[in-house]
């Protein structure tokens, strides 16, 4: 990628739901959308994941996957820029979820706060399996695969690169030996120039000699901002501070995504199983027509009711989607009684309309030519396996299973 970001991965991923809403694109693909052009993304339709809570109703899957990918592109994501992918074509997450179960403690599993909210939540399904258990593993084994520094994620999910983080510990814990170190750390510092190697072993010393927090937090900066490294010679030498040995597997960090409150048409929290979303390529009839009948402020039974904007979910949208004038026009009016709700939503629907036409025009492209959709991933598929596979010659080389 040309923007000087090659140390700098970044993973995260997507059910296929099927077609986005409003609430997928502006709680994740929106943040998407400006990652590409800072780091190095690797995006992928996570489709075994639909599986770990849904393994009765795969039919229309695959639908569900071009969906979603038609989504993002029609949204923006630039293949030029990132890599897109499905993941059950790489099957080396499946490889690598398999080599960490071995080494995951059960109760790790069992205290990630989704597991047991989930069986709360979603009783119609038989979450009683093994793969939903290990669904958070599975997530772990997808971001540490691409050895991706930053994961962003919403709220929901910071538990699960939390246990990413553990689980790479641990791994590099139990087989991050390698036989050859010394010699391979020569090399690495020799990419690091002279000076810049010396300050390193200077760092390294004054850590392992005093325990200076600053030293090991100094080294680590030095390493990590330095481009010249391969990806496996940085997390040696990052390694190589501690004394540990080298990372095989690199610690990531939640990004949060500072999401917006996106109300649905009822005023919950949009969400297909609500059924009260806007569809990001929803006809604009039905679009104006859901937001037209939009809950308001409850307290505005009648026009010369005034309102409370702050209670009211329309006016979320009107922060999302309206500039700084027509949200002050927007709430000054509802507060007085000034403006009726029907008129108050009139700019809004232009506003989504807007956005949603723009969409849909570049998406009818997409949906009309499946064979360019497909060369997409397929290229993204390849590129993700060249980045599964280097990742995966380490894992296995660690764990003793190379067989040369
Ligand atoms: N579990 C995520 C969700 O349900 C999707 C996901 C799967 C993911 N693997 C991931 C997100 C890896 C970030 C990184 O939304
Ligand atoms: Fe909501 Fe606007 Fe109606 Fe006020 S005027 S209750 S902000 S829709």
């Amino acid at each position: 990628m040309s923007n000087g970001s090659q140390n700098r991965r970044v993973l995260s991923g997507m059910r296929p739901t099927g077609a986005l809403h409003l609430g997928n694109y502006h709680g994740a693909l929106r943040n998407w959308l400006d990652l590409q052009y800072q780091y190095e993304c690797f995006f992928f339709v996570a489709d075994w994941h639909a599986l770990t809570t849904g393994y009765e109703h795969t039919e229309g899957l695959e639908d569900k996957v071009w969906q979603v990918v038609i989504d993002w592109l029609s949204a923006g994501l630039n293949p030029g820029a990132c890599t897109m992918f499905i993941q059950s074509r790489v099957p080396e997450h499946a490889e690598l979820h398999l080599l960490l179960s071995m080494i995951t403690p059960l109760g790790w599993l069992e205290r990630v706060p989704t597991y047991k909210d989930q069986i709360e939540q979603m009783k119609d399904r038989d979450l009683g399996t093994y793969g939903f258990l290990g669904y958070p593993l599975l997530q772990s084994a997808d971001i540490l695969l691409y050895r991706a520094q930053y994961v962003p994620v919403g709220e929901d999910q910071v538990a699960h690169v939390e246990i990413t983080r553990e689980i790479a510990r641990r791994f590099n814990h139990l087989f991050g030996r390698e036989v050859d170190l010394e010699q391979k750390i020569k090399r690495a510092l020799k990419q690091l120039g002279s000076r810049t190697a010396t300050l390193y072993k200077e760092l390294r010393r004054q850590y392992q000699e005093q325990g200076d927090v600053e030293s090991l937090a100094k080294a680590q900066a030095l390493v990590e901002s330095n481009n010249r490294l391969s990806i496996a010679d940085r997390e040696r030498l990052l390694g190589f501070v501690e004394g540990t040995g080298r990372a095989i597997l690199t610690e990531p960090q939640a990004l949060l995504t500072p999401t917006p409150k996106l109300p649905g048409v009822d005023g919950r929290k949009m969400s297909k199983s609500y059924g009260n979303d806007i569809g990001l390529r929803e006809d604009p009839d039905s679009v104006a027509r859901k937001l037209k009948t939009m809950q308001t402020d409850p307290a505005r039974a009648r026009r010369t009711d005034p309102g409370d904007p702050d209670k009211c979910p329309v006016f979320d949208l009107h922060r999302i989607y309206s500039s700084e004038e027509t949200r002050q026009w927007a709430a000054a009016g509802c507060r007085s009684a000034g403006i009726g709700c029907i008129e108050c939503k009139k700019p809004l629907i232009d506003s989504v309309v807007a956005e949603i036409t723009g969409i849909r025009a570049r998406a009818q492209e997409f949906e009309e030519s499946p064979e360019l959709v497909r060369g997409i991933i397929n290229e993204g598929c390849e590129r993700a396996r060249d980045a599964a596979r280097r990742t995966m010659a380490d894992v296995r080389e660690a764990v003793g299973l190379e067989y040369g």
